[in-house]
């Protein structure tokens, strides 16, 4: 099969074109971090091509940051998907997927006094003339596009419209919630910072589960709208607590909690009952936890700067680096690394190795003598 995916190069594209080339189909990819880069929206506006299956993830979102701070870049959303919705009618292309989000429900289900409620698919009514407030222009944008979608499905394109919910994964960027709070215990922060009091709750679903989700509603024919969550409500400190006791070796943070950042909504978690018909979730969010830290013991400076007394320190951490690497290699699965990454890890040790060498002409231990190789 044929397939566009806008926004290949973002966190979801990524895994998503993965997976579609796992199975067998022909993937093209536009991101505008290609180099040179390919913008989905001169795509829509001058492209005739015609393809199986369209499915686009490119969006402008930045975090809870971008969503609160930029809403004029959010807002060009609102083109990226008119032109996308054009180009389907106009190509032809008879499948599509639309990722809306969970920002689409009405704030005011979400808050805390509103009492802990899963979101279910049919609070948001587009065919009503309430459809509460959504999350801010990203929240608004995303209404707007399933409105284009009923549209476009009325002019001949199946379109399944999907609402994830807190995805999150080893690769994700660090303005998202689950990676800096990963990254920040991972450097043994103490204190290590959360983002308002803690107590905002979300429902974290794996980029392997977002991209099985969605493969499975296409084969199942669905249109949507339909969640893509756990209903499993954790909030920011149950996190931060399940990221520390798997950090282990006696980290003990006290928690500081920067009550002047955005933190969105107080309560959102998803009704999993329509996705549960064609997928449930694989991927616990302890063991999330356990591969990105596993990732992250791969990627984290060793520190050359320290005393030279610390050598044998650097020369052990290294050394089990590399042989958690080979591990990686050997079972890549177990962490969300591709080869491709795993390989420039390998570099990144093998220079990192040569620095040693350079800087301490006789360390305790040889970690030269280990050949670096990716399995
Ligand atoms: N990740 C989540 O948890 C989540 C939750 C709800 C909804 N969504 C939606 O899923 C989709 C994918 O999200 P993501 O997490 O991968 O976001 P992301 O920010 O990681 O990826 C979006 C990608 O789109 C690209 N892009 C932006 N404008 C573009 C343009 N004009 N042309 C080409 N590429 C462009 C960006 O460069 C980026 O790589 C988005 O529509 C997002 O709103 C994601």
């Amino acid at each position: 099969m044929r397939v566009l995916v806008t926004g290949s190069a973002g966190f979801i594209g990524r895994h998503l074109v993965e997976a579609l080339e796992a199975r067998g189909d022909d993937v093209a990819g536009l991101d505008i971090l290609d180099s040179p880069a390919h913008d989905a929206l001169d795509f829509f506006r001058t492209d005739g091509a015609r393809y199986d299956l369209a499915i686009h993830c490119a969006a402008v979102i930045g975090g809870r940051q971008g969503i609160d701070g930029s809403p004029l870049a959010v807002a060009t959303n609102l083109a990226l998907d008119a032109w996308y919705f054009n180009w389907l009618v106009r190509t032809g292309t008879p499948r599509a997927v639309y990722f809306s989000s969970s920002a689409a429900y009405p704030v005011d289900l979400q808050l805390r006094l509103s009492g802990p409620r899963r979101l279910r698919e049919n609070d948001v009514r587009l065919d009503t003339f309430s459809v509460g407030r959504p999350d801010a222009v990203y929240g608004w944008s995303k209404l707007t596009g399933e409105i284009l979608a009923g549209h476009a499905r009325a002019a001949g394109v199946d379109v399944l419209v999907l609402r994830p919910f807190s995805g999150y994964g080893s690769d994700q960027g660090l303005n998202y919630p689950f990676p800096a709070i990963v990254a920040r215990a991972a450097r043994r922060e103490d204190p290590m910072d959360i983002w308002g009091d803690g107590e905002q709750v979300r429902d974290w679903v794996h980029a392997d589960d977002v991209v099985a989700a969605t493969l499975a509603a296409l084969d199942a024919g669905e249109q949507g709208p339909l969640n893509i969550g756990t209903g499993i409500a954790t909030s920011f400190n149950e996190l931060a607590a399940m990221v520390v006791e798997q950090v282990g070796g006696g980290y003990d943070p006290v928690i500081r909690h920067l009550t002047d950042k955005p933190t969105g909504v107080a309560h959102r978690v998803a009704d999993p009952t329509r996705m549960l018909a064609v997928h449930k979730p694989a991927v616990t969010l302890r063991e999330g936890v356990r591969r990105a830290l596993a990732a992250h013991a791969l990627t984290a400076p060793v520190g050359w700067d320290t005393h030279p007394h610390r050598r044998q320190e650097a020369a052990v951490t290294l050394e089990a680096r590399i042989e958690a690497l080979r591990d990686h290699g050997r079972h890549r699965r177990a962490c969300d690394c591709d080869t491709a990454e795993i390989e420039r890890h390998l570099d990144v040790l093998q220079a990192e190795v040569a620095e040693l060498l350079r800087r301490v002409p006789r360390p305790d231990r040889t970690p030269a003598s280990v050949t670096v190789t990716a399995h």
